[in-house]
């Protein structure tokens, strides 16, 4: 077993948070996984993915296991779908691109999302009107406490906006080992909804888009809009979009008329909350090294050097603004450890 001690986390989580791990060991095999569980106390286990969606405020004083568990599968074929199973270590974006080249259709809107496959179906990924949950067959977990693996169906992973079973009842319990997806190979469900999209394609003068297409719009949208981990240290959208009654809306639309929201039942609407981050002020605000975003209010960055700590509190600071000019609870999307 090749265990790593004191190393920097800072290439593991797109943040770039500089913490440090009292252990660490990259996981390459199921047996390498089952092993190290069976000689180490599994509470003791800190499970790291493509540290995508995470901020570290301070260094982990645990075993870090950094599932790397390559491969690409299609494991079934239909007329016109495909299931394909990926390992939970390939980089999602690769994987993306990977149907794309195949022609598999049902992800191309989910293009360049920062993460790996492992960890997509906890937060159940969402972009440009598709979501993980839409082509997700099954995947399956080792249960770290027996070491056993469990096959999960849709209707096990209780997905739901930004939300699993892996984050709930079931938090900290199992490590997703691999994830099949439901694709389609002819007929695709193009999904040109989502306002930006089609305004890209028809930049393009493109009106039967393939799956490339998309692909390629989503794109040139996210790289427009939203900062690449790789230059500015982020994890994506900071907050969950609020999702308040439908009387509190209508009381705020009277204050705030342009405030934008979306129908998610009779009773509940979602509001963007980038518009009120942004209309609190805090849109490209800079503090030192970290700030929100100047393209994308619901992103928080670093840009070199920061403390996690101090991001924290910037997104503490932002929620009890919100919470003052609108009486909305914003909720962290990112894990915070
Ligand atoms: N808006 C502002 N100011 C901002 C940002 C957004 O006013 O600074 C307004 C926009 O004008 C628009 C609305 O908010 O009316 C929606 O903006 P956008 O299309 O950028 O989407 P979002 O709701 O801010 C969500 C996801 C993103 C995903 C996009 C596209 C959440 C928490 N975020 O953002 O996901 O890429 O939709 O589907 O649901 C992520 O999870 O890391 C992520 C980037």
């Amino acid at each position: 077993m090749n265990i790593q001690k004191n190393i920097s986390l800072k290439p593991y989580n797109t943040f770039g948070i500089n913490v440090f791990a009292k252990q660490f060991m990259s996981i390459n095999s199921i047996e390498e996984l089952q092993e190290v569980l069976k000689s180490e106390d599994y509470s003791n286990t800190f499970i790291l993915g493509g540290g995508s969606n995470m901020l570290l405020t301070k260094d982990i004083d645990k075993f870090v296991l950094h599932i790397n568990l390559k491969g690409i599968d299609v494991v079934f074929e239909t007329a016109s779908t495909v299931l394909v199973k990926a390992n939970a270590g390939e980089n999602w974006h690769e994987f993306v691109l990977w149907c794309i080249d195949n022609d598999f259709g049902g992800i191309e809107n989910l293009s360049l999302i920062p993460g790996n496959v492992g960890t997509a179906p906890i937060q159940n990924i969402g972009a440009y009107g598709v979501e993980l949950k839409d082509v997700f067959e099954s995947c399956e977990a080792l249960h770290m406490a027996s070491g056993e693996i469990k096959m999960f169906t849709k209707e096990d992973c209780q997905f739901d906006y930004r939300n699993s079973v892996f984050k709930n009842e079931l938090k900290g319990q199992y490590i997703i080992l691999n994830v099949t997806f439901k694709l389609t190979t002819q007929n695709h469900a193009i999904k040109t909804d989502y306002g930006a999209i089609g305004n890209e394609l028809e930049k393009q003068n493109i009106t039967k888009p393939t799956v490339k297409d998309i692909s390629k719009a989503v794109i040139a949208i996210r790289s427009s809009k939203l900062p690449d981990p790789k230059e500015i240290g982020n994890s994506g959208s900071f907050f969950k979009n609020p999702i308040i009654p439908k009387t509190q809306f209508d009381t705020l639309k009277q204050n705030f008329p342009k405030i934008p929201s979306y129908s998610v039942s009779e009773e509940l609407v979602k509001i963007p909350a980038g518009w009120l981050i942004e209309h609190a002020g805090f849109k490209g605000k800079k503090f030192n090294n970290y700030g929100v975003h100047k393209n994308q209010a619901l992103v928080l960055v670093n840009y070199g050097n920061a403390n996690g700590n101090d991001i924290l509190n910037l997104s503490k600071l932002i929620q009890k603004t919100i919470k003052r000019i609108f009486d909305i609870n914003l909720e962290a999307e990112v894990n915070i450890f």
